[in-house]
């Protein structure tokens, strides 16, 4: 059997008959290159996926309960030291790396481009988002006296634009042989009728997996081999779109270390019951963190005797693994989370759709969704304005502004100590 033949008979088997009339009209370049990328394709997933889109998320069944946590402001001198300096260790032993997670494509911050190049406007002259994380961890490495290994997974679609941009700046004066970019993988688009949708391109478009595609495309593209070179023992994750974020926090990591979990996060306090950040619970008695999209109402409003919310320890994508949590995880299958979105597509006559209402699913694994494989994990609290300064929305709550006052505020009390 050709592949050509091949590709039809999948095409068959899974109802994607739109494809091969597609195939017919192109030229023998574009034939191949569809016919290459079909070939690449799990359909049974795809069809899963899509079948689940049809079914209600379901907590009842589970038994979920509020986590417990450790509030950083309430550590005695005495634990807030012993933490502290089994953390300094570990980074000074270069046991540490640090991986940005920069694959998200930024859309409700209305930015055209990888969200890391967006510049926030701060004293004056503003920074570009890749450009503060560099420096908090060129601050961490000045501290720790090392230079830590930086990991940055980038997107198939944003990945030469975001190394042309660290490129041109020079990686912001980190050393290069330190910095490594990756790429996250992808899955295909379904509309309502589990139909794949063919891109301008005149190939089946995809989208990035979600930030949860960090641990098979770190395993995949080499990334964990390097660590483990490298004698990395602990791994920080973390977004590219917190101003503040500590990507280097002793106290988190020597509390991790001294509880001998794999995984350890740093938590806030939830702002509102309804702020769009994902919170953490227990779930049939494993750590887990429902996504804000997720989150029922009532659960979202539940306080407990003390009038606080129940469910208010929010995940602000800090999160630490060791090496072997990672390694195991990358060998997991994640679920999949789907998003309903507006996704334009070339019709079977050629022509172009752009919809005006959402059309299409977008899958998408999460990263959290790893704690589950573990009995438990540490959680931290730490605060709002030491910890947590996102750059989400174009205008309003978590927006440049927000940020911009939140690092500003930030720095300036960390030149008075
Ligand atoms: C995310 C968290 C949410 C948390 C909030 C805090 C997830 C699924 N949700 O929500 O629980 O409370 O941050 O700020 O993690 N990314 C990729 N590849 C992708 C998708 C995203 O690298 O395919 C990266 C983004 O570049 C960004 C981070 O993951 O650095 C967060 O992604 P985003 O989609 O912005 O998540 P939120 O909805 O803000």
């Amino acid at each position: 059997m050709s592949d050509l033949e091949k590709a039809e008979s999948i095409l068959r088997e899974y109802k994607q008959e739109h494809i091969i009339k597609l195939i017919e009209k192109l030229d023998e370049e574009k034939k191949n290159e569809l016919v290459g990328q079909i070939l690449k394709i799990d359909f049974n997933q795809i069809h899963e996926l899509y079948e689940n889109t049809k079914k209600q998320i379901e907590f009842k069944e589970k038994k979920i309960e509020p986590i417990s946590y450790l509030d950083k402001a309430k550590l005695s001198e005495e634990q807030t030291k012993k933490f502290n300096d089994i953390g300094r260790e570990i980074i000074e032993k270069g046991e540490y790396a640090v991986v940005t997670m920069a694959g998200g494509q930024g859309t409700r911050l209305g930015h055209t481009g990888p969200k890391g190049t967006f510049k926030l406007d701060v004293y004056g002259k503003g920074k570009y988002l890749f450009e503060i994380l560099t420096e908090n961890l060129k601050e961490a490495n000045k501290l720790y006296k090392t230079t830590i290994p930086w990991y940055i997974m980038t997107s198939k679609e944003n990945n030469d634009v975001t190394k042309e941009f660290l490129e041109k700046n020079n990686y912001f004066g980190y050393d290069k042989n330190y910095v490594t970019l990756f790429a996250q993988g992808e899955l295909p688009l379904v509309n309502t009728e589990g139909k794949l949708l063919i891109g301008k391109d005149m190939k089946i478009k995809e989208a990035s997996d979600g930030n949860g595609g960090v641990f098979a495309s770190l395993a995949s593209t080499g990334a964990i081999a390097d660590m483990k070179q490298r004698n990395i023992k602990w791994i920080f994750i973390g977004g590219v779109d917190n101003a503040i974020l500590k990507m280097a926090d002793i106290t988190l990591l020597g509390m991790a270390e001294q509880n001998k979990v794999q995984i350890a996060s740093k938590s806030v306090v939830k702002a509102n019951p309804h702020e769009k950040v994902g919170v953490f619970c227990k779930c049939n008695g494993t750590p887990k963190v429902i996504e804000y999209s997720e989150l029922p109402e009532k659960m979202a409003e539940e306080v407990d005797n003390n009038g606080e919310l129940k469910y208010g320890e929010s995940h602000i994508m800090c999160n630490l693994f060791t090496i072997d949590a990672i390694e195991k995880v990358s060998k997991e299958t994640l679920m999949y989370h789907s998003a309903f979105k507006k996704n334009s597509y070339i019709d079977e006559n050629g022509k172009e759709i752009v919809p005006e209402e959402p059309n299409s699913y977008k899958f998408e694994a999460f990263i959290f969704d790893a704690f589950e494989f573990f009995d438990d994990i540490a959680i931290l609290r730490g605060k709002r304005e030491d910890d947590f300064a996102p750059v989400k929305n174009k205008e309003g709550v978590d927006s440049p502004k927000t940020a911009k006052e939140l690092y500003e505020k930030y720095w300036e009390r960390q030149k008075n100590k």
